[in-house]
C-alpha cells in the first residue's frame, strides 16, 4: 500500500538506500526532502514494513523524480511500478506537464521501468555519477505532449 513517507520511516529508508546504491543518499538528504513543501515522498508498506520509496520534487508544471528504490528481497513484485504509477497519477492531477529523472546509463532495471511508462532519454550527462563514474541519461515523460496528442487523435478531431 502506498502512503506518504514520514520521519519515522527514515531508518528503514536508509537501510534500503544503502543496499541499493553505491553512492547512497545521507540521512540529512532524506530529511530535507521530507521538509520541502514541493517534495512528494511516498513509501510502499506491507504489514507495516516499508519495502520501497520514491522521492520527487514538483515545482510549477515540472516534476523531478530524485530517488526510487525497492528493498532487494522485494524486487520484481511490482512495487517500483506501483510507486511510479502513483507519482505519475499525482502529477496528472496536479497539472504537471513534464516529469524528468536521471538514471545511470548501466541501470537496465530502472531504465526498463521508466520506459514501460513512456519515459524517453532526452540527453546524456557525461560522467555525472561517481562511485563508479558513469554517464547519466536524463529521461522525460511529456504529459503535456500526451494530452496534445490525445486531443489531436481523439474522437472530436476525427473527420468523416
Ligand atoms: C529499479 C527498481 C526500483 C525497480 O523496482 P521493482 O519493484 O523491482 O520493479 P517492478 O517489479 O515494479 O518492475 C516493473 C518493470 O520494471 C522493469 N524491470 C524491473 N526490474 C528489472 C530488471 N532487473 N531487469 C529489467 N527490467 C526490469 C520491467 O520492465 C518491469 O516490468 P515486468 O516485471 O513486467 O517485466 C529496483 O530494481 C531497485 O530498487 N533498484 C535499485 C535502486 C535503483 O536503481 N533505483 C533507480 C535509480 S534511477
Amino acid at each position: 500500500m502506498i502512503m506518504p513517507l514520514s520521519a519515522e520511516d527514515l531508518g528503514r529508508v536508509l537501510e534500503i538506500e544503502r543496499a541499493s546504491f553505491s553512492d547512497p543518499w545521507s540521512l540529512p538528504s532524506f530529511e530535507s526532502s521530507l521538509s520541502f513543501e514541493d517534495s512528494c515522498c511516498w513509501g510502499w508498506k506491507e504489514n507495516g514494513l516499508l519495502n520501497g520509496y520514491l522521492i520527487a520534487n514538483a515545482c510549477q508544471d515540472e516534476m523531478q523524480i530524485l530517488n526510487v528504490a525497492v528493498a532487494p528481497e522485494s524486487r520484481r513484485h511490482g512495487i517500483g511500478h506501483a510507486l511510479l504509477k502513483h507519482s505519475i497519477q499525482w502529477a496528472r492531477n496536479n497539472q504537471v506537464g513534464r516529469i524528468f529523472l536521471e538514471v545511470r546509463s548501466s541501470n537496465q532495471a530502472a531504465i526498463g521501468l521508466y520506459r514501460s511508462f513512456g519515459f524517453k532519454p532526452v540527453y546524456t550527462r557525461k560522467k555525472f555519477y561517481y562511485d563508479p563514474v558513469e554517464d547519466a541519461y536524463v529521461m522525460l515523460l511529456d504529459l503535456e505532449g500526451e494530452n496534445e496528442e490525445a486531443k489531436s487523435t481523439g474522437p472530436d478531431s476525427q473527420t468523416g
